[in-house]
């Protein structure tokens, strides 16, 4: 396959007019591109099947075979653009019903254009949001796997990381927020706030900043990791300080905006959840299926309940499956597992130093309806994932994204949960460089040598 020529046709496939018994042999293009308005010709009618043809990275694979047009205005359109674009595809076609046998069409890359774009149709947001769609190509993060944190881990199993670290703002908030700050930009609001532990202020005053919106963000004093407030500033968000806890913050951004025309992006806003399950979907999309367990941090539980929700809609549609899954909170943050508000969370894992969470009950659900769990996990089991994950696979995260990891570590040591022969996927919620004081604190100081290669033999050799 090569791109911006004219080719004779070189690869066989099946494509849409496989229904018709049409075989479209496709030559020139480029890997990873649609090609747009796709024709096969049929019958003695010349009715045409027009469509998004997508070519898969090597496999040749074709997909999303739309709609049906009269051949002739597709021919006539694509001929227009095909002269504009200099891009062709040439279709060659056998079979019996055949009556014109080769047509242009263009090519359009196939670029990512964010969650909305992808996975709108199917979340449930109000019309205005997609006309208004505010993204920074969110989303659509890998899953990696983890060989070697599995065989760590006793082995027998699959592991898969999903660094949600890899959004633009370097948490899977950003997931929520293309929804929730979109949803607000259509219906007229000018002004986003939440309460947050740090990821959720940086990707709201992100994503309010690329709307031409104002964002005001609420955070408990001295709780706050440096890369998280720094975003949250540099994006240009009103930064407040409380002095008091992460649930002080969120009963004040849901009291002012009871009051006030300003829209609360923190998870209870319904639009976070729907943005947020798009990672299940992507999950199901990799995987095909579901994993056996999803293991993930809880704090103020939104995610617990994105997820849930995704898995099970995509099951509902595509019969995927369902996951057991295993929240994990810090133990001295764990309402959840402790069954009563905690007054005074605390936790190294800042980002989840919760003590009422506000979709606890939801969390819960989710963990019982999947015969799954919500656990503990200490800061050192914590931080010791952390630093294990980093070492073992190159995935540095920041402490909260290590816990549902921790949390597998526990169970599978405690002989609770039997991962063999299982496919577990453990979501990595943010980025090491989130929090990376965490690190350097405790660090062993680099070593400094003289510019000399002696000195530099010593150090390395010994
Ligand atoms: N992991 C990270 C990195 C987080 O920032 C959060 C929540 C969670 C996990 C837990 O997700 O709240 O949906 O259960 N951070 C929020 C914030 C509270 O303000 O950034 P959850």
């Amino acid at each position: 396959m090569t791109g911006n020529s004219f080719q004779s046709a070189d690869s066989v496939w099946e494509a849409c007019g496989a229904e018709v018994g049409v075989e479209v042999r496709v030559g020139a293009g480029v890997m990873g591109e649609y090609f747009l308005g796709f024709c096969v010709a049929v019958g003695k009618d010349a009715m045409a099947s027009a469509g998004n043809v997508c070519v898969g990275a090597l496999t040749g694979m074709l997909m999303e075979v739309g709609f049906v047009s009269p051949v002739q205005a597709v021919i006539k359109k694509q001929t227009n653009k095909v002269r504009i674009n200099r891009r062709f595809i040439r279709l060659k076609y056998s079979g019996g019903k055949l009556i014109i046998d080769e047509i242009l069409c263009y090519t359009r890359s196939m670029a990512y254009q964010g969650l909305l774009h992808k996975y709108g149709t199917l979340l449930d947001l109000p019309l205005h949001t997609s006309a208004s769609a505010v993204s920074l190509l969110e989303g659509n993060t890998p899953l990696i796997k983890a060989d070697n944190l599995a065989r760590q881990l006793g082995g027998g199993f699959e592991l898969f990381i999903k660094y949600e670290g890899l959004n633009p703002t370097g948490s899977f908030k950003d997931r929520g927020m293309t929804a929730a700050v979109s949803e607000a930009l259509g219906r007229g609001a000018t002004t986003v706030i939440c309460a947050s532990t740090g990821n959720t202020a940086a990707s709201a005053a992100a994503y309010a900043a690329r709307a031409g919106m104002k964002s005001i963000v609420l955070i408990p004093q001295g709780k706050v990791a440096a890369g998280k407030l720094a975003g949250a500033i540099a994006y240009g968000a009103q930064v407040i300080q409380i002095d008091g806890s992460f649930d002080d913050a969120l009963t004040m951004v849901i009291e002012i905006t009871n009051k006030h025309p300003i829209c609360l992006v923190n998870s209870i806003n319904p639009y976070r959840i729907e943005g947020q399950k798009t990672s299940a979907f992507e999950i199901c999309d990799v995987l095909d299926f579901a994993p056996d367990w999803l293991c993930l941090p809880v704090g103020n539980a939104g995610n617990i309940t994105s997820y849930w929700a995704g898995f099970k809609q995509y099951n509902q549609m595509k019969a995927t499956g369902l996951p057991q899954v295993l929240g994990v909170q810090a133990a001295g943050s764990a309402p959840l597992v402790l069954g009563h508000p905690i007054e005074n969370p605390e936790t190294v894992a800042t980002a989840i130093r919760i003590g009422k969470p506000a979709r606890g009950e939801q969390a819960l659900q989710a963990a019982e309806e999947s015969k799954g769990r919500i656990i503990a996990a200490t800061d050192a089991q914590i931080l010791d994932m952390q630093k294990i994950l980093a070492k073992l696979e190159g995935i540095w995260v920041e402490p909260a994204s290590a816990a549902g990891l921790a949390g597998l570590a526990i169970e599978i040591a405690n002989g609770t949960l039997d991962p063999k022969g299982k496919r577990v996927v453990a979501i990595c919620t943010g980025h090491g460089l989130k929090d990376p004081e965490i690190i350097t604190k405790d660090m062993q100081k680099p070593s400094i040598v003289p510019p000399k290669l002696e000195a530099l033999e010593e150090l390395i050799l010994g």
